[in-house]
């Protein structure tokens, strides 16, 4: 495969890539959830595809080689791999700080004890809502909250340092203080409260979750309010409504600056919607090491650098702090991954952006289209 031409400003300079601290491992796509705000691609990979333990480990030790200190193991659901005891294992092996991340479904005590040994260091769990009713129906698994709960506090029992994982959107985020209050009860030192992402799947479900203009300002109100009462006991790491901002969040910190993704049938990507851009390449861990995937791929270099980007990014002050944006988010909404995201206030789709929010947010849209897999996953 030919290799992209180094990465450049838009001075003409050679830019040289960071290495990746972080490795986000999706080691399959089932998931007993059916999260409408799910944001794996569509078309989800099969059991039959995903990658052997023994490449994971392969995989494991050319991510610590490269820089990675720490593994993300997520999915899907990883516990819906019955050999993820060794999967974590080799991650340790490999000298990686491991953070599994789970729904808490189908993981029993038992097994959470077997991946203590293995050498998981730390868990985050996602929470859908704070009541039966409300986590229920947004994962669409009935009875979802009680093996939640259950799962929290064998981790408190087992010692594991605890983060909760909150996607928020138009049918949660008036109950964000009760959600932080949760993490509070929990024992968790951390809560990420993300705002839903429009890719994959929960791009199907924008009218159903687009929060309103009015709910982001408070729930920013909230985290400022809470970030200060909880200082020093739990941090809280917020992802903002960015569809209702006047700039684009850095996404990724940056495209193949920090981090790296790596899918259930070892597809590699600079970030976990990348798939979603049509004439984007990447490469496999089954084919290439994941350095020269890092440092030579067409995928990871494409949106290094500033040479890349169109006006108004190109002469614009900040386009070293948020690089233009979400590529992924200009793909869905501009049908240019070049182009600057949308959401910001600078780019000339921003009115269409923020008036088709504005409808989104105010459809009297309830209903759900929840995550499958088809038959044969
Ligand atoms: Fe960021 Fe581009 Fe908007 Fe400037 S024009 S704020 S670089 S997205
Ligand atoms: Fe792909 Fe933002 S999700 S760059």
């Amino acid at each position: 495969m030919k290799d992209h031409p180094a990465p450049h400003d838009i001075d003409g300079n050679a830019v040289t890539p960071g290495l990746p601290m972080a490795m986000l491992a999706e080691i399959t796509h089932r998931c007993p959830l059916a999260c409408p705000y799910c944001s794996n691609p569509v078309e989800l990979t099969r059991a039959q595809a995903e990658l052997p333990a023994e490449d994971w480990a392969r995989v494991f030790g050319e991510a610590a080689g490269l820089g990675v200190l720490q593994v993300h193991i997520s999915g899907g659901e990883p516990g819906a791999r019955r050999d993820l005891a060794q999967i974590v294992a080799s991650a340790r092996a490999a000298g990686l700080y491991v953070n599994l991340i789970t729904s808490g479904i189908g993981i029993t005590r038992d097994r959470l004890e077997e991946l203590d040994r293995a050498g998981v260091d730390h868990v985050q769990l996602s929470l859908q809502g704070i009541r039966a009713d409300m986590a229920d129906r947004i994962s669409g698994h009935p009875g979802s909250w009680d093996k939640k709960m259950c799962f929290a506090d064998w981790v408190a029992e087992i010692g594991f340092p605890l983060t909760i994982n909150a996607v928020v959107h138009r049918q949660n985020l008036d109950r964000l203080p009760d959600m932080i209050a949760l993490a509070e009860r929990l024992g968790a030192r951390r809560i990420e409260v993300a705002t839903v992402q429009f890719h994959g799947w929960a791009e199907l479900n924008r009218p159903a979750l687009m929060p309103t203009r009015e709910q982001a300002a408070v729930a920013r109100q909230v985290v400022n309010a809470a970030r200060i009462r909880l200082r020093g006991r739990m941090v809280i790491d917020y992802v903002p409504a960015d569809h209702h901002a006047v700039y684009p969040k850095a996404c990724m910190g940056g495209w193949g600056s920090t981090g790296l993704n790596v899918g259930p049938d070892g597809t590699v990507l600079p970030c976990h919607a990348a798939q979603s851009i049509p004439w984007m390449r990447f490469d496999n861990v089954r084919d290439r090491s994941l350095s020269e995937i890092w440092h030579r791929s067409d995928a990871f270099n494409a949106f290094r650098g500033t040479a890349w980007m169109a006006e108004p990014c190109r002469s614009c002050e900040r386009k070293t702090v948020d690089f233009g944006g979400c590529r992924c988010q200009a793909m869905a909404l501009a049908g240019d991954a070049r182009a600057t995201d949308p959401v910001c206030s600078k780019s000339p789709l921003h009115g269409q952006v923020v008036a088709r929010a504005e409808a989104d947010a105010a459809a009297d849209a309830q209903a759900f289209t929840y995550r499958r897999m088809t038959k044969g996953g």
